[in-house]
């Protein structure tokens, strides 16, 4: 039986970077109480503001946000946040070596159904002084790890160093993470894939002509048959994709001029690119590769297509892009 931390210590992470996940998991641990306390906790609903992209907050995200802030700055290693629910960066102690982005809780919408949610971190070296907002402005390569926690029936924490992809279970009555699948692998063929269909008719006419292929079947040029599954928190998607093989994507669409997508790059697209490349995916916007982008803002938005190595080929294939 592994724990994270003998887990971490067997893949030589340097001990900063081991107390930064260790801290990472106990908050996880804490929102994991909360949330399952559901109603009970007083912890479901609105929290009446609005975060800097215009969302209304829930409850939870501000509680999740708030947590990971206090424990990281105050854990010694870390030397500035970024958050979903933060408008800029929020600095810790000066001596502290990484930069750690994070979205509190993914799948927001999710809360109050009692479904599926999850919290999604990227941690980055600190290699400018003094700190600002370049700082955090570093292209998803450089990322020393990344993961997520799920929410889930079970709580599981889903991470790589960059040796791979590691699952842990949450066993309650240790109350420790422990190793429960090593070297995850995506598989490099799907028939399943994850969109939000209602948004059809603002697509580009590359993703409606994939799209449409793949809704042909076996009648269609595809020559097979797709399912389509959609837990509408990326968490949730990805997990399955890192599971049992899949696509999924969130597209840009006409509502959005400038070509981004929903997804935001530093503490969505980038760490869960980096899982699905470490497990032999592949994750591109619908022209360049997600962990090669130079980004230019700490909320910047991206389309993302990623999963299953061939099926994302097929995909790019129709945007006119062959890898
Ligand atoms: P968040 O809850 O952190 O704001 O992120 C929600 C994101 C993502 O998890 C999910 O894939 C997508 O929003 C679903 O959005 P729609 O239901 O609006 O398509
Ligand atoms: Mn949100
Ligand atoms: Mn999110
Ligand atoms: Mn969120």
């Amino acid at each position: 039986m592994q724990t994270l931390s003998m887990a971490l210590r067997l893949n030589n992470t340097p001990v900063e970077l081991i107390n930064t996940l260790q801290t990472i998991a106990l908050a996880g641990k804490d929102i994991d109480f909360k949330l399952r306390q559901g109603s009970l906790g007083g912890v479901l609903g609105s929290a009446g503001n609005q975060n800097v992209q215009g969302e209304t907050q829930k409850k939870l995200d501000v509680i999740s946000n708030d947590l990971l802030k206090k424990v990281l700055l105050e854990c010694g290693s870390v030397r500035a946040i970024a958050s979903e629910e933060e408008e800029t960066y929020v600095e810790g102690p000066k001596d502290g070596s990484y930069l750690v982005n994070f979205d509190p809780l993914d799948g927001s919408s999710n809360i109050d159904i009692n479904a599926m949610v999850g919290t999604i971190f990227s941690i980055y070296p600190d290699q400018s002084t003094p700190l600002s907002e370049a700082s955090f402005l570093q292209p998803g390569n450089n990322q020393v790890a990344a993961g997520y926690i799920l929410y889930g029936p079970s709580t599981m924490l889903v991470l790589t160093t960059g040796q791979g992809v590691q699952m842990f279970t949450l066993d309650p009555a240790m109350g420790e993470f422990i190793l429960t699948s090593d070297q995850v692998k995506v598989s490099e063929q799907t028939q399943e894939f994850a969109i939000n269909m209602s948004n059809q008719r603002f697509w580009a006419e590359p993703m409606q002509n994939y799209i449409g292929d793949l809704l042909a079947g076996k009648e269609g040029k595809r020559a097979k048959n797709f399912n389509m599954r959609w837990v509408a928190a990326m968490v949730g998607d990805v997990h399955r994709v890192l599971c049992r093989g899949g696509l999924f994507t969130y597209p840009w669409d006409s509502r959005e001029p400038n070509k981004a997508g929903k997804l935001r790059l530093m503490y969505e697209a980038n760490p869960m690119s980096f899982l699905i490349e470490q497990a032999g995916g592949l994750s591109w916007t619908d022209s360049e590769r997600i962990l090669s982008i130079q980004p230019t803002a700490i909320h910047q938005r991206v389309p993302v297509i990623l999963g299953s190595s061939e099926e994302v080929k097929q995909c790019l294939k129709s945007h006119g892009v062959t890898i």
